[in-house]
């Protein structure tokens, strides 16, 4: 055992058997720098007594007790829970915000068609957080190896964490509040990737769009029908046989031109790519895979082949260095040679169909690592699509982009690099709410930029001994779009077996509604844009369960029926039939965006009919908004607060951004100047400020400027008033004052 410090804020365990030689973690980016003695140390906010196989910990006034034991291949950690403790975090679950009193599998598993309480998802993210009278301590147990986390179940004063592993290495991660856990373990496993812009757009995918014209066909009702910047996701019907990195060429037979006139529509291109390389001794990619000994191998030196969409199944095995520098290349030239945007990673747990849970688990197979040694798969397993993104990120850097990855496997740190998605839902209200569930654990656990398929992807899910069948109706949909349009990722993806589900497949009212909402999203751009710089920078999530915000009102502790978009907007979002529901707000002051109507903290029954998400804006919110091309809104409640816009050109790869700085106090709005400014950043401002009545007078830089109506073009500084909303023209580097 070798107890370190990794900064002043992050305490490290590192246990590993006699004998046993250490693997580098993937996860963390940081290294220990003072180990700690035996006995008693005292580190500014620590005091950490080290035994021989135990670690007690008192930081910020909470008691960690920790215990190390080791058996059978197995090492176990055993820590104390409080009564009145609360757990959070721990990644991809579809379980409660809440998971005390829940036991949890780490092992990424192919889980088509999860339910409630399924266990284990795609992802697995061995960190959570215990939350005892509002101080939060994190906990990471960083092992890619199988391994179970019992919350409380066993014993209730207890949680235990069982690895199958000969090394762990153990942090602890002091708060003391929830948001300072959270950040400090993105600080230790790496930064989120910033994404290009146009990833924030709307996004329109299924299994499968094909041929060619289809596709064309599809991109051109999306922009007929108004909804929205645009990706398109081409599955895997668009490859022959299922080879990756090649075309049908009777269902594309000129993809060069497709996505050219793809992208002069403004559309961008996602191409599905799995870790699958047929067994084909005339395919280019399986041949360079052999002669490169880039291929994954059983321990007797012969190929490792799995049943994957193409059949006979190779995979490349990430975990070498030359393995992912050949794959970094095969990425670069396929986003070279026909101009794809993006890469969707999929199947990457890895799945495979000839394996139990369609998961491929074995001790034969085994991975190279980059010091030439082998290790069994399942050492290694939950960070082989940690690996792969790692390569498929620096594949789509060397081709010039700045990459946008969506990736269905992960392990901690796959933040990094990709983007995550929930896996393969249900179309039905069960995961309408699930679904937000899954989504909140992620974001707490360092995944920030993520979504699920709206609408729901399967139909069809076995079980209860049989098949049961789902049907998306108009009204789930569109109840699906009123949550999904707050999340970073906004994709739209069904089955193959499934009807359509695009906005316009349930007639005029529903795509009229989900356009609305659509123009919502756009219009939020600006602010989704800051909120995934805050997290690029600071670690902090985009969406954010209450109690991130909120962690001293006991009533939030468990709510994840409802979220905040950044620090300003809460949504509470229908998540059963029907056309109100309650809704809790924390302390203060709130606004409805639709009504300018303000609630104070509490419970209230709120109006919710379709297309239109109870949403509330916290006193003091500056939300930047997108008003027209060009025009920048900042949608503002009096109150307390500050918020900094962030923007850049959207896809340079390594951009410094462009910000302003915008403060609110009172009824005193200060707008500053734009640091670091490119070209053709707004200079007006279009400031949206909810009043209970209209004002006498408006100041701007302490001259009283005219009441009078203007268009959205830039213009000089004037007033009026509507609804409840006052708006006031403004230059960048004002003062406003409303009186
Ligand atoms: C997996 C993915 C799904 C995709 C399908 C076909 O089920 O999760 O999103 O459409 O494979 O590639």
């Amino acid at each position: 055992m070798r107890v370190s410090m990794v900064n002043d804020d992050v305490l490290r365990i590192g246990v590993v058997k006699n004998g046993h030689k250490y693997r580098e973690s993937p996860a963390v980016v940081v290294k220990p720098t003072v180990d700690l003695a035996s006995g008693e140390n005292k580190i500014g906010p620590w005091l950490v007594k080290v035994n021989e196989d135990s670690v007690h910990v008192n930081v910020d006034g909470v008691e960690v007790n920790l215990r190390f034991s080791y058996s059978n291949g197995q090492f176990t950690i055993r820590g104390n829970l409080g009564l009145a403790d609360i757990v959070y975090g721990l990644g991809e679950k579809a379980l409660p915000l809440n998971r005390k009193r829940f036991r949890v599998t780490m092992w990424n598993t192919d889980a088509y068609g999860y339910r409630y309480g399924s266990d284990p998802l795609y992802v697995s993210i061995p960190f959570f957080i215990v939350t005892r009278n509002h101080v939060s301590v994190g906990h990471f147990a960083d092992s890619t190896a199988r391994m179970v986390i019992d919350l409380g179940v066993e014993r209730g004063d207890e949680f235990t964490v069982t690895v199958n592993d000969d090394q762990v290495d153990y942090y602890v991660i002091r708060g003391p509040r929830l948001r300072d856990v959270v950040t400090r373990f993105i600080g230790i496993t790496g930064k989120p990737a910033l994404m290009p812009k146009w990833a924030l757009g709307h996004q329109q995918s299924r299994y499968s769009y094909y041929p060619q014209g289809r596709v064309l066909e599809v991109a051109k009702a999306l922009k007929d029908m108004d909804l929205g910047n645009t990706v398109i996701y081409l599955d895997i019907h668009y490859m022959d046989g299922y080879r990756i990195f090649t075309w049908n060429s009777e269902r594309f037979p000129n993809p060069r031109d497709m996505v050219k006139k793809l992208h002069e529509s403004g559309i961008k291109v996602v191409t599905i790519v799995d870790p699958y390389i047929k067994v084909d001794p005339n395919y280019q990619v399986f041949k360079e895979g052999i002669n490169g000994n880039y291929l994954t191998l059983d321990s007797d030196g012969g190929l490792t082949i799995v049943q994957g969409w193409p059949g006979k199944s190779a995979l490349p095995d990430f975990f070498n260095r030359e393995a992912r520098d050949w794959w970094s290349s095969l990425i670069e030239r396929w986003v070279r040679d026909y101009g794809v945007d993006g890469i969707w990673l999929d199947m990457n747990e890895p799945a495979a169909f000839d394996y139990p849970n369609h998961t491929v688990t074995s001790k034969v197979i085994t991975h190279r690592l980059d010091d030439g040694s082998r290790v069994s798969h399942d050492y290694l397993h939950n960070a082989y699509a940690l690996y792969e993104a790692m390569a498929t990120y620096e594949g789509l850097r060397r081709a010039g982009k700045r990459p946008f990855i969506l990736s269905r496997a992960g392990y901690a740190g796959i933040q990094r690099y990709a983007a995550v998605w929930t896996g393969d839902n249900t179309s039905n209200w069960e995961h309408l709410k699930l679904q937000l569930q899954v989504l909140l654990g992620l974001s707490i656990s360092g995944v920030t930029f993520i979504g699920a398929d709206v609408g729901g992807f399967a139909k069809y899910v076995p079980g209860d001994g049989g098949s049961r069948l789902f049907t998306l109706t108009p009204e789930l949909l569109v109840r699906w779009y009123e949550w999904a349009i707050f999340f970073p990722l906004l994709r739209n993806h069904a089955d193959v077996a499934s009807p359509d589900q695009e906005p316009w497949a349930f007639g005029p009212r529903a795509l009229e509604l989900i356009r609305d909402l659509l123009r919502l999203r756009a219009r939020l751009t600006p602010y989704l844009y800051s909120l995934m710089w805050i997290s690029h920078i600071n670690g902090e999530p985009i969406v954010r369960p209450l109690v991130y915000e909120f962690p001293n009102d006991d009533e939030v502790m468990n709510i994840d029926d409802e979220f905040m978009l950044g620090p300003f907007m809460l949504v509470a979002p229908m998540l059963n039939s029907g056309t109100s529901r309650e809704v809790y707000l924390p302390g203060g002051e709130w606004v409805n965006l639709w009504n300018g109507e303000v609630l104070k903290g509490g419970y209230h029954m709120v109006d919710a009919p379709l297309g239109k998400p109870p949403v509330f804006l916290k006193s003091g919110s500056l939300v930047p908004t997108q008003e027209s091309e060009g025009v920048l809104g900042i949608l503002a409640v009096p109150g307390d607060g500050e918020f900094t816009v962030y923007d850049d050109d959207g896809e340079s790869q390594s951009p410094t951004p462009s910000t302003l700085s915008l403060r609110i106090s009172g009824d005193r709005v200060t707008v500053g100047d734009w640091a670091n400014p490119m070209p053709q950043l707004p200079t007006t401002v279009i400031l949206k400020v909810y009043l209970g009545k209209e004002p006498s007078k408006v100041m701007v830089n302490g001259v009283e400027v005219p009441k009078a109506r203007f268009s959205a073009e830039p213009g000089q500084p004037s007033w009026y008033f509507e609804g409840r909303l006052i708006n006031i023209r403004v230059k960048v580097g004002s003062e406003t004052m409303i009186i």
